[in-house]
């Protein structure tokens, strides 16, 4: 089974008629944007430390794994053996997916200085980000509320096990889901009953600003010396997918990690692939690199999304963060299509959210087969298919290319479920 992968990177990056678009550039030196907004800030992770491997790749493909690269010039490899890292952020946790982990990296600790005691979020059936908010939560003696779309599936596995496992699963009929906010909004008051108060994530962010919340001394022990008024609920209502701006936080401070100069450094071009989802992922490490001053480039895959979709989302975010953590942009209004912080690129086969296609299942066994890391076909094969492409086309001397593995492992358990065809010819096993 060879991978089927797009012939030339022309035909996947995205291209539509010149848009004008702003470009931020923060107006604080790199330091200084690393003191507002990662100094003295309390992380749910306790490090942001990452794997970093090294894929190496001929032409067939056949791949080879080498899981203790150096990052030198020495690291180069030849025309016949191309190669991109892959930061395995699919191995941060056994059940949290790892751009999960990322994403909540901030906001956790937060949820503890507020002292809530509840959390009401959604998502779908499979749901990587509420079977993570479920998991986070227990760990500390907050009561997740899991709002999940459709029926209860006669099989409970995979993420939505998960869930089941650590919060409290309510499923809601698709017409109720489609009005999310409002949804939201009820299920929270109710939990919040007459006592009780419903926050939302803005409503903390805002209460403080950023500057406060970093340097108040008394944020480190809040959480240990709870006041009386907390005994009364508090429930906080997270939005699906946690495509917040403080989500934009934990990846930040994974860019920061991975910059420093025994690993990726600070000078080399480095082009960063990872899939979309709602995008946030992808925003933050654009957001990152530009702060950080690095000359890295982030391509996102678009799967659940249009290019209007994500350049929106970019936009919201960006203004969040602006407003949030109190960051002052100096913005330039450019007509280039690529002016955005990310490249958004087409998936080399595009089609409805969700769907795997007919091969895919077969490629993954392949690459779980020859490298020992499972990607799986809706999210991480399609980053990883771009990795391949970007790092087949580049030149001897160009830019590296570092795929962020972003987990999505306990997928593979509902698609497993949903695609019997695919997944039941793989009995027959596979032959390289
Ligand atoms: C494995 C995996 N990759 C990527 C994403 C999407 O991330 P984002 O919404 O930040 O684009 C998800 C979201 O559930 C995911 O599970």
């Amino acid at each position: 089974m060879r991978l089927r992968l797009p012939s030339t990177s022309a035909a996947m990056i995205h291209s539509n008629s010149l848009h004008k678009q702003i470009v931020s550039k923060p107006e604080l030196g790199n330091e200084e944007f690393t003191q507002k907004v990662l100094n003295n800030r309390r992380w749910t992770l306790p490090s942001p430390e990452a794997k970093i491997h090294q894929l190496i790749h001929t032409q067939g493909p056949t791949f080879l794994l080498n899981t203790h690269p150096s990052f030198g010039d020495a690291n180069r490899v030849n025309e016949q053996r191309k190669y991109f890292y892959v930061v395995r952020d699919d191995l941060l946790h056994p059940l949290v997916n790892g751009n999960k982990a990322r994403k909540l990296d901030g906001l956790l600790p937060l949820l503890q200085h507020y002292s809530v005691t509840d959390v009401v979020t959604c998502g779908g059936c499979q749901s990587a980000h509420t079977a993570a908010i479920a998991v986070l939560c227990a760990e500390r003696g907050i009561v997740s509320h899991l709002l999940l779309r459709g029926e209860q599936p006669e099989i409970l596995t995979g993420y939505n096990l998960m869930s089941t496992m650590y919060g409290n699963v309510t499923y809601v009929p698709r017409t109720v889901y489609a009005n999310r906010e409002e949804m939201l909004k009820s299920y929270a008051e109710s939990v919040a009953g007459n006592d009780g108060s419903v926050l939302w994530f803005g409503d903390i962010v805002q209460a403080s600003s950023a500057t406060e919340l970093f340097t108040d001394p008394n944020f480190m022990q809040m959480d240990v010396s709870r006041s009386e008024e907390n005994h009364l609920r508090k429930i906080l209502v997270v939005s699906e997918g946690a495509g917040d701006s403080v989500a934009l936080l934990g990846v930040i401070r994974l860019v920061q990690y991975l910059s420093q100069n025994h690993l990726l450094g600070k000078q080399r071009l480095m082009k960063f692939v990872v899939d979309a989802g709602t995008g946030t992922t992808a925003i933050g490490l654009g957001l990152a690199a530009r702060c950080l001053g690095l000359p890295w480039e982030v391509y996102a895959v678009m799967l659940a999304d249009k290019i209007d979709g994500y350049r929106k989302q970019e936009e919201r975010l960006l203004s969040e963060f602006k407003k949030h953590f109190n960051i002052e942009f100096i913005d330039h209004n450019v007509n280039r299509e690529d002016a955005g912080i990310v490249n958004w690129v087409e998936r080399g086969r595009p089609r409805k959210f969700g769907n795997v296609l007919e091969g895919e299942v077969e490629a993954c066994q392949q690459i779980a087969q020859q490298t020992g890391i499972l990607v799986d076909p809706v999210y991480t094969l399609a980053a990883w298919e771009t990795a391949m492409l970007l790092s087949s086309n580049e030149a001897e001397g160009g830019p590296e290319v570092v795929l962020l593995h972003t987990g999505g492992t306990l997928g593979m358990f509902g698609l497993a479920q949903r695609y019997k065809k695919y997944f039941g010819m793989l009995k027959k096993g596979h032959s390289h």
